[in-house]
């Protein structure tokens, strides 16, 4: 590669420089004055206050500065030169609108005094912040070396865990039963509050948060040092029930005599708290969901998922209505193709299950009464709040029953569900922190024909997407539904939808049998928490209605058997769990009450 012929700027100085002392002054027009003026073992200094930069010129005179002070600095000078700029370079200054026949002449006496004088203003601003570099410093070495002391004299510092001492180690959840006794717990530090003479450390372990508080000795260890939130710990110490007129979670709280820790958080750039706040970005907040599930929110819902799923257990116990768990892999649809999420299963194509709905259906000869609590997919293409990919459903079937049964029973089981999870202490207290406003739904629930509907939608000027009014025989759609039980501001079971836009499973209904035997249940903020029907019972109706759909019967034949061998009228329906507690936790979203949501595009972590 051919080296750069382009001379460095020191080297363009030097030759200037030289240049100047000899024949420049001739071959730019230089007064004698200059020339005698130039000293040859200076830096010579290009500045047009026009022409020039200060952020990106050399100095050179190709590439002049603006101005004096820039040029002086740029040499560097010691804090000792000679105040005078002349003593450690020649200024040279561009005559006014001369660019094109660049004459250059030395910087003018009071150009150069009124540099002396900037480069003094300069000099003093210098010295102010190397002093408060210098005392910054100084402190910085000095909190070190405190840290350091502090560090060598917390070694020193051992609590004993002593063996002869009896301690009961149990979770937190049972303390308020254990006041006066001395527990062991192990749990994360949810927060923390250092003070000179105490430490008040919030500790969470799943079942409830202790506060304990740490004196003496038990903050002057190694690891009072180290804390952070998040960290494990062990502690021990006695429960004492917290002083009048003072709050802690369970009204106690653990005088700590032993702790340490047993996984220390990291702190600084990578603590706990500057990675989650409420202004962080949503896609980030799914990236640490993992994180955002220690958070109260999350964890409160989360404990309500559980006693909710843990109700409607308890509800169908009660009725003798029987457990199953049918496959999640399987090779029907129920619901439609277009949100089918198909896989190859050994060569074959499969299908994750949409609704376990039709193999209920298998086990009612024999288990009578069924249900399951069993992950339902659909590979839905739009983004709603309301739309996972995979979610949580709870699907009944009852048998030997009518239309109204199933009605009745619906309405049993979600006011059932819901004066049970009011019953306990622990959800009833989230309900009220997370959704104030909650009101258990009075019954009995509204009932509105679907040919109602339409008439509510255009009588309250609710239109279509096309802007359009509601027909009878259009869907409903979110929006739409949305915006009617909003309105309505109370549980809805809206029911007999049109054959065309149901399934093809349901029942037509006796007197108008281009509507169903259908429901679905809709509720404020939500929309709809339940889809539900009766099943079409006898065989030629079912044979119809695949043709109709341009549904294969061979692959149903095991669900198109139960028509064959004892058919029976029955009925059922299905819930999204995640739907139902975002209407009664009052959450914005659905992704909120799934442990790990599924939506189009997410399927981390
Ligand atoms: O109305 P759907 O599609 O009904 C069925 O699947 C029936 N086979 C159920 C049955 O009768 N056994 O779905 C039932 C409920 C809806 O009301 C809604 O609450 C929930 O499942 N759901 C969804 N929840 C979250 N994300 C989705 N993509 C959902 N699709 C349905």
């Amino acid at each position: 590669m051919a080296e750069s012929t382009q001379p460095t700027i020191a080297e363009q100085a030097q030759d200037v420089a030289s240049k100047l002392a000899t024949t420049v002054a001739e071959t730019l027009n230089f007064g004698d004055k200059v020339k005698d003026d130039i000293r040859s073992d200076l830096p010579v200094l290009y500045i047009d206050e026009k022409a020039g930069s200060d952020s990106t010129g050399s100095g050179a005179e190709l590439s002049p500065f603006a101005t004096p002070l820039t040029a002086y600095q740029s040499i560097k000078p010691s804090t000792e030169s000679d105040p005078n700029p002349s003593s450690v370079a020649t200024f040279l200054v561009r005559k006014a609108d001369s660019v094109e026949r660049n004459e250059w002449v030395e910087i003018s006496a009071s150009a150069k005094k009124k540099l002396v004088k900037s480069i003094g203003g300069w000099r003093k601003s210098e010295a102010k912040l190397a002093a408060e570099g210098d005392r910054l410093a100084k402190e910085k070495a000095a909190q070190e070396e405190k840290e350091k002391k502090r560090r060598e004299e917390a070694k020193s510092i051992i609590l004993v865990d002593d063996p002869s001492k009896e301690s009961k180690k149990t979770k937190i959840y049972a303390v308020p039963e254990l006041v006066g006794t001395r527990v062991r717990i192990q749990g994360w530090v949810h927060r923390f509050r250092p003070q000179k003479t105490n430490y008040f450390i919030v500790v969470r372990d799943g079942t409830a948060m202790l506060q304990c508080i740490l004196t003496g000795d038990a903050i002057k260890t190694i690891d009072a040092l180290d804390l952070t939130t998040e960290s494990t710990v062990e502690l021990v110490g006695t429960i004492e029930k917290v002083k009048e007129g003072q709050t802690a979670p369970g009204g106690v709280e653990l005088m700590v005599d032993y702790w340490k820790i047993i996984g220390k958080a990291p702190g600084g750039s990578e603590a706990f708290e500057g990675r989650l706040s409420v202004d962080t970005d949503a896609s980030i907040r799914a990236d640490l969901r993992h994180l955002e599930l220690r958070g109260e929110t999350a964890t409160s819902v989360m404990r309500v998922r559980a006693l909710l799923l843990r109700a409607f257990r308890d509800s169908f116990y009660k009725r003798k209505i029987t457990e199953v768990t049918p496959p999640c892999m399987v090779q029907t649809s129920v619901e439609g193709g277009s949100t089918l999420f198909e896989f190859d299963y050994y060569g074959a194509p499969a299908y994750l299950t949409q609704s376990s709905q039709l193999y209920l259906e298998t086990v009612l000869p024999s288990l009578g009464d069924v249900y399951c609590i069993q992950e339902s997919f659909r590979a839905e293409k739009s983004l709603t709040r309301r739309h996972l990919s995979e979610y949580t459903h709870l699907e009944a079937e009852l048998v030997f029953i009518q239309f109204k049964d199933l009605l009745d029973h619906l309405e049993d089981m979600i006011c059932e569900v819901v004066d049970t999870l009011l019953a306990d202490p622990v959800s009833a207290e989230i309900i009220k922190t997370l959704n104030p406003e909650f009101t258990p739904p009075s019954r009995p629930f509204m009932r509105m024909d679907y040919r109602d509907a339409i008439k509510y939608l255009s009588e309250h000027g609710i239109k279509k997407e096309d802007g359009e009014d509601h027909v009878v025989g259009d869907d409903i759609a979110e929006a739409a539904e949305r915006k009617m039980t909003d309105q309505i501001n109370r549980p809805i079971m809206l029911i007999h939808f049109p054959k065309l836009l149901k399934a093809f499973y349901m029942q037509p209904l006796g007197e108008a049998p281009d509507f169903t035997e259908s429901v679905d249940v809709l509720m404020p903020n939500v929309g709809e928490v339940v889809g539900g029907s009766m099943r079409i019972t006898d065989y030629d109706t079912l044979m119809a209605a695949y043709k109709r759909e341009g549904i294969p019967s061979d692959p149903y034949y095991w669900f198109t058997d139960q028509r064959k061998y004892g058919t029976t009228e029955h009925g059922g329906y299905g819930l999204g769990v995640e739907r139902f507690l975002a209407w009664l936790l009052n959450r914005w979203t659905v992704r909120e009450c799934s442990l790990y949501p599924r939506w189009m595009g997410r399927a981390t972590p």
